[in-house]
């Protein structure tokens, strides 16, 4: 089965209530004219209104983060057993910002997607090497590190995984990866990475991340390996975000 193309609005700390409103009434005028799968990821407390207004719009709900336990004394997390009862149907996890201002390290990263698995959400795990690793040839040594110990402990098989690329260097700096950049990872990450951790590589979808912007999606799906995008920036307003969608593979 061919892998459905994918596109994912991660709103960070972004959007007041009346700009999702506007958000969801201008993706309301533009429904029928894309077959992507249309995710997104708005603040924590925002999840209910945006699953009220997304449903209409066949829009899936996501969180950017979740905690790496189920109850007890974290001050200030959202366990991911709320998240389920709560609708919520994503979780990202191992956003670079997360990673970097958070300190979250891999062995968390881990915890948070097991649990999140095991409570029946789909996860997005983010990898990204920074500038200065890949001005120093480390770019395949942390990839490869942040997929086998993000990920490590899976059942075979899992289909409730997509695996973000997002350079570090590319995210929120209008550079993006260049096509044959991105597809280079992505060939990594199915292709030399996926089967050793028990995903089918066929059905991984990979998406990527960094500076992705109506003007060049095309050419990032273009990539035999490149099954979508994880956007910051480019989907917070609804024209983007469905031209985004009205991306097309070759
Ligand atoms: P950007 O962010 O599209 O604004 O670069 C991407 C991300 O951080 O997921």
């Amino acid at each position: 089965m061919a892998r459905p193309i994918t596109i994912v609005g991660n709103w960070k700390m972004n959007q007041s209530i009346p700009e999702i409103k506007a958000f969801f009434a201008g993706l309301k005028q533009a429904q029928g004219s894309y077959s992507s799968q249309a995710w997104v990821a708005p603040q924590f407390i925002h999840i209910p209104l945006v699953q009220t207004l997304a449903t209409e719009c066949g829009i899936k709900v996501g969180s950017q983060n979740c905690a790496g336990h189920e109850k007890g004394a974290y001050t200030g997390e959202v366990s991911p057993v709320a998240l389920k009862e709560m609708g919520v149907n994503f979780t990202i996890i191992g956003h670079s910002e997360r990673r970097s201002l958070y300190k979250e390290t891999d062995a968390e990263l881990n915890e948070k997607v097991l649990l999140a698995l095991k409570q029946g959400l789909t996860v997005i795990f983010c990898v990204g090497e920074t500038l200065e690793q890949r001005e120093k040839g480390q770019m395949k040594d942390v990839i490869t590190h942040q997929m086998k110990e993000g990920l490590k402990n899976i059942p075979n098989g899992f289909e409730r995984v997509l695996v973000a690329y997002e350079p570090v260097w590319a995210i929120g700096t209008g550079k993006t990866a260049t096509p044959e950049q991105a597809e280079e990872v992505h060939d990594l990450i199915r292709n030399k990475l996926a089967g050793g951790l028990g995903f089918n590589p066929d059905q991984l979808i990979i998406l990527y991340g960094g500076s992705v912007k109506p003007s060049n999606i095309n050419q990032l799906l273009a990539q035999k390996d490149i099954d979508g995008a994880l956007v910051g920036g480019a989907s917070l307003k609804a024209a983007d975000f469905v031209a985004l969608c009205q991306g097309k593979k070759g």
